[in-house]
This record gives structure tokens, C-alpha cells and sequence, in this order.
């Protein structure tokens, strides 16, 4: 898709971070500046105006900032899918690989009701370990996946296409060469 070039823009780069070799997309420019959340915000909704989404779900920590924009945005529920350990009610688990380690994430068992549409979102897809394990935990637990929608994309990383493979359109808003 076309992006606004302001959008890419207010993402900012930091080499070598967190471990030498990754180039750091660092979010926190683009969402310290109103014009460039609202601009992000209202394109990750903008497929889904006037369409039935249940729920959007959100990673944690960066998918609960943008998650919870648009589920309020679409007057949607909001599904945390939380790193281990920090929800209290009955939960599903699964391991993951993130570009840079591994870790496992959770889900309440009740957080949807069966065949609810929910959109998944969060700020960047890099190797599609963090969302592929995400999908599988709505689909565990009943829910009907429509899309993942990202602000950003690392394509050499091939994790859209991950994602694609589980049956789940991707949208992201803007993409990045090399890691
Ligand atoms: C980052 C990013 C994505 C994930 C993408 O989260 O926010 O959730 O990595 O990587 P992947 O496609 O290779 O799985 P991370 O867990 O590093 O940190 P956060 O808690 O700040 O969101
Ligand atoms: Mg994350």
C-alpha cells in the first residue's frame, strides 16, 4: 500500500540494538508524535470501518498500545495475549521464537466466545514467531482470525508469509530492508 511519507518517517532507526547486527525499529517516535499515531491508527482500521470485528487482539508489550487504539476505534473488544505469568484467569500457552530469543506467551481460555472475528495487531512482524504463536492461541481457544495487521514489515524475515500459511491475510502499512 501507499504509506504517508510522514508515517515511515517518524519511525526511528537504532543500529546495533538490541544485540549487534539488528537494526532497532523503534516505535516510540511514532507514537510520541499525535499526527503520526492518528495517521498509523486510522490505517490499520480503515479495511475494517463498517465491518463486524468482534475483538482485536494485541501482544504484549508494543501490539496493547496500538491494539487498544483500534479495538476502541472500532468499537471492538480488546484481547491481551500476555508474556507467562501475568494472566490470572485459566489460560492457553504456547512457546515462541522471537527474532531474538525465545520466550511463551498466554491467552485466557474464555476471551472469545467460538466464531467471534478477531483481527490480531501489532507493531512490527520480523521472523512471524510472535504471531504465528498468537494465531494459534485465538484459534485454540475458538476464534475466527481475519487478518493480522502490522505497522511495519520486515520482509527479508519472511514472517508474513508464515502467517499467510495459517490461513490469515496480512496488512501492514510500510516495510523495511534488512533486519
Ligand atoms: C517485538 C515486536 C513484535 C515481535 C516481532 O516484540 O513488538 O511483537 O518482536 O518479532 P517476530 O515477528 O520475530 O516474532 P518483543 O517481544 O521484542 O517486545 P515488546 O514486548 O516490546 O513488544
Ligand atoms: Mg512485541
Amino acid at each position: 500500500m501507499t504509506i504517508p511519507f510522514d508515517l515511515k518517517n517518524s519511525i526511528r532507526t537504532i543500529p546495533d540494538y538490541p544485540k549487534p547486527g539488528i537494526m532497532f525499529r523503534d516505535i516510540t517516535t511514532m507514537l510520541g508524535d499525535a499526527r503520526a499515531f492518528r495517521c498509523a491508527i486510522d490505517e490499520l482500521v480503515q479495511p475494517w470501518s463498517g465491518a463486524k470485528i468482534d475483538k482485536v487482539a494485541g501482544m504484549e508489550a508494543r501490539g496493547f498500545i496500538l491494539g487498544g487504539a483500534v479495538a476502541h476505534q472500532l468499537s471492538a473488544g480488546f484481547v491481551p495475549i500476555r508474556k507467562k505469568g501475568k494472566l490470572p484467569h485459566t489460560t492457553v500457552k504456547i512457546a515462541y521464537s522471537l527474532e531474538y530469543g525465545l520466550d511463551e506467551m498466554e491467552i485466557h481460555d474464555d476471551a472469545v466466545v467460538a466464531g467471534e472475528r478477531v483481527i490480531l495487531v501489532d507493531d512490527l512482524i520480523a521472523t512471524g514467531g510472535t504471531a504465528t504463536g498468537a494465531i494459534q492461541l485465538l484459534k485454540q481457544i475458538g476464534a475466527d482470525v481475519v487478518a493480522a495487521c502490522f505497522v511495519i514489515d520486515l520482509p527479508a524475515l519472511g514472517g508474513a508469509k508464515k502467517i499467510e500459511d495459517l490461513g490469515v491475510p496480512v496488512r501492514t502499512l510500510m516495510s523495511f530492508d534488512g533486519h
